[in-house]
């Protein structure tokens, strides 16, 4: 089987703030486009497997900049290629995946927002589908009491109900899936991705929208999303640039 990686890294970041896209925000030494590359790079599935192509999607006015980003970050036998992103994450994932090489039949799908990803739960994710689910999400377990409200406005809403908590899961990247499922699904879903208000806010959703199987591996709190500043401060002081020249 061969294993290739779309990386989102199109969003503007208009939640963070900087000047920069998010993805192109140096955080411990790094943009955090680069830090996500070399985790799906650096990880190999428990049969060797690696990621033998990356696609990544970029602002169209940044395309060069996320390029020289990741230069020389990729083996030379794996194809580097950026792509400009579409209005929605799902849009910008529908053009990575137009963009994958032919003979790929397993697809991740990570975000440049989750760059501390460690290289063991792309692995993880990897693993789970050659074990032959066509669907793979990581998850955490929900540490709040979630309430689903029944509508919402600036002073706050009803509550509907209060699903169970020990069901639910918080679901990061990558997802892993057999790429025809992926494909299949995004097809089925293409009409949601123009527009913020329908466009699916992970891939499998759109498999579960497709009637697709979805699993779910444990997930890792290095995962999660860097979204505002405070996850940019957390971010630096849990992975500190490393020393110029090594440790003393
Ligand atoms: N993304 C993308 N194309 C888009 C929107 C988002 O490739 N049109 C990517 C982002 O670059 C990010 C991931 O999808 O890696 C998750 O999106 P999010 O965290 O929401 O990032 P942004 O959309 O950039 O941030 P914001 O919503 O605050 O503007
Ligand atoms: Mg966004």
């Amino acid at each position: 089987m061969t294993v290739a990686a779309v990386l989102t890294a199109a969003g503007s970041g208009s939640r963070l703030g900087h000047v920069l896209p998010k993805a192109l925000v140096p955080v411990a030494g790094a943009p955090l486009v680069a830090h996500a590359a070399r985790a799906l790079l650096d990880a190999r599935a428990a049969d060797g497997a690696r990621v033998r192509a990356l696609v990544v999607t970029a602002p169209a006015e940044h395309l060069a900049a996320v390029a020289d980003a990741l230069a020389h970050l990729a083996p030379a036998d794996v194809p580097v290629t950026v792509v400009p992103g579409g209005a929605t994450r799902q849009a910008s994932v529908a053009a990575g995946l137009a963009a994958l090489p032919a003979d790929v039949d397993v697809v991740l799908v990570h975000d440049a927002a989750r760059a501390f990803a460690p290289p063991e739960l792309v692995a993880r994710v990897v693993d789970a589908v050659r074990a032959g689910h066509d669907a793979v999400v990581p998850g955490l377990a929900v540490v709040d009491t979630v309430k689903r409200v029944a509508s919402w406005d600036a002073t706050g809403g009803p509550v509907l109900d209060t699903p169970p908590r020990d069901v639910l899961r918080a679901v990061q990247t990558p997802q892993g899936f057999a790429r025809d499922v992926l494909l299949r699904a995004h097809a089925a879903g293409a009409g949601r991705a123009g527009d913020e208000r329908t466009a699916a806010s992970d891939d499998a959703g759109l498999v579960e929208a497709d009637g697709g199987r979805v699993w779910v591996v444990p997930g890792d709190e290095r995962a999660a999303k860097i979204t505002t500043v405070r996850d940019v401060v957390l971010a630096e002081a849990l992975h500190a640039a490393p020393v110029p020249g090594g440790a003393p």
